[in-house]
């Protein structure tokens, strides 16, 4: 049987991947776009679809990231913009020129494979050296260079080092000097972070976004962590399924999720379902437990008829039945079912009928205690609506009940 594809698989490849035209000098061009298109790229392994019809245009000194969960196809996308895997369909092309069946070692793409692939009987300098060295770089043009990308990562003193001798996050910095040490116009980095502890992790986020602001290459970054993806990228392809289900700022994608996959995948968000009716203003309402909420315009889909209501775990308000808040509308009564000390906040969970609802208040927040009986407002102003998934019969009796 065949293993999954891994990066691990091609570490040596990845360091052969070399220039062929000129090194890329002086200026650093400006973000501006047909830099590197995918266009339908799918890859089937058997009867998997590892990859179905990624489109995808990346502008020249953009910080993309792919973000989906384990198997959506994160890197296989990447072997395919390296040139390791071959798509079945689809063209990659790069500044206008199809690149699809072009060699590795003909594309001017840096790779940081999974668990970095540093050659373990060479010393961090020579690792750094060794894609200068394979395009017969002059040798103190190769010293020059790999003293300078030692000075960017901030490793200059560890040049003689073995990797087995060099933690964890200095091995990261080694991979990432060795990927850039050609200047390469694209850089790959697959999953960089993950074999790292949290608060190194942090650390390292910081340092990849200066190091993106200081040499203006475009990156191309593998993750499954939501938060690494929002706190990095300009823009996130969500991947799912080897479907690119959203791509999109990370604003964009936290505030106006486009389908519940992406919903449930960023965050903590509660989905809601719900259904859609014009109220008696002529404007549209979302019916839940006997609740309505008025629907703002611009809360994504907004036609009548079953919806689901994404609704994040802050945009919901709290108040304790016992401190007399009457019943009106706008309110839905529920049970707390436990609360979570976070430190800067506290999680609540309620239950609402078959529903519970993740709740996060700040720190201060009443004491509100398990098995209290609770009055829930939701935010309309921070409300999101996709289509809902309720059958065609369900549909079709909302609409006549509202055309009657
Ligand atoms: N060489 C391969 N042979 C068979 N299946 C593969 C191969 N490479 C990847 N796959 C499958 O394709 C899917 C996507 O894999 P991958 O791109 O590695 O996902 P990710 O990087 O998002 O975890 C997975 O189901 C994986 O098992
Ligand atoms: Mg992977």
């Amino acid at each position: 049987m065949s293993q999954p594809y891994s990066f691990r698989d091609h570490q040596n490849v990845a360091l052969v991947m070399l220039p062929v035209g000129p090194a890329h000098e002086g200026e650093r061009p400006m973000m501006s776009s047909n830099f590197l298109t995918l266009d339908g790229i799918s890859k089937r392994y058997g009867v998997l679809n590892a990859l179905e019809s990624i489109s995808l245009d990346v502008a020249r000194g953009e910080f993309l990231t792919l973000l989906g969960p384990s198997g959506s196809g994160k890197s296989t996308l990447l072997a395919v913009l390296a040139g390791f895997t071959e798509p079945d369909r689809g063209c990659v092309s790069l500044n206008g020129d199809d690149i699809t069946r072009l060699p590795p070692e003909a594309r001017r793409f840096g790779v940081v494979p999974q668990g970095y692939g540093l050659f373990p009987h060479l010393t961090a300098y020579e690792n750094i050296a060794f894609p200068l060295r394979v395009r017969r770089t002059l040798r103190t043009r190769i010293d020059n260079r790999v003293q300078e990308v030692m000075e960017l990562l901030q490793i200059e003193g560890l040049g003689d080092r073995l990797p087995m001798h060099l933690s964890g996050g200095q091995q990261q910095r080694v991979a990432l000097a060795r990927a850039l040490s050609f200047e390469p116009d694209l850089l790959l980095l697959d999953e960089p972070m993950s074999a790292l502890d949290a608060s190194l992790r942090r650390d390292l986020q910081a340092e990849l976004v200066r190091l993106h602001r200081q040499v203006g290459t475009t990156f191309i970054h593998v993750t499954h962590d939501q938060q690494e993806a929002l706190a990095l990228s300009d823009r996130i392809v969500v991947l799912n399924q080897g479907r690119a289900e959203q791509i999109g700022s990370p604003r964009a994608i936290y505030d106006r999720p486009a389908s519940r996959f992406v919903a449930s995948f960023l965050g903590k968000n509660n989905l809601l379902d719900t259904i859609a009716r014009v109220g008696a203003d002529g404007r549209l309402q979302f019916h839940w437990h006997g609740h309505r909420i008025a629907a703002r315009p611009g809360a994504g889909r907004l036609t009548p008829g079953p919806c689901v209501l994404v609704v994040r775990p802050e945009a919901i308000l709290l108040d304790p039945v016992r401190g007399g808040a009457s019943h009106s509308d706008e309110r839905v009564r529920g049970k707390v079912v436990s609360r979570t000390f976070l430190g800067a906040s506290t999680d609540i969970i309620v239950a609402i009928g078959d529903d519970i609802l993740m709740v996060t208040l700040p720190a201060a927040a009443p004491p509100i205690v398990p098995g209290e009986d609770v009055w829930l407002t939701l935010d309309s102003e921070r409300l999101w609506c996709l289509p809902g998934g309720a059958p065609p019969c369900e549909l079709s009796s909302v609409s006549s009940e509202l055309a009657a």
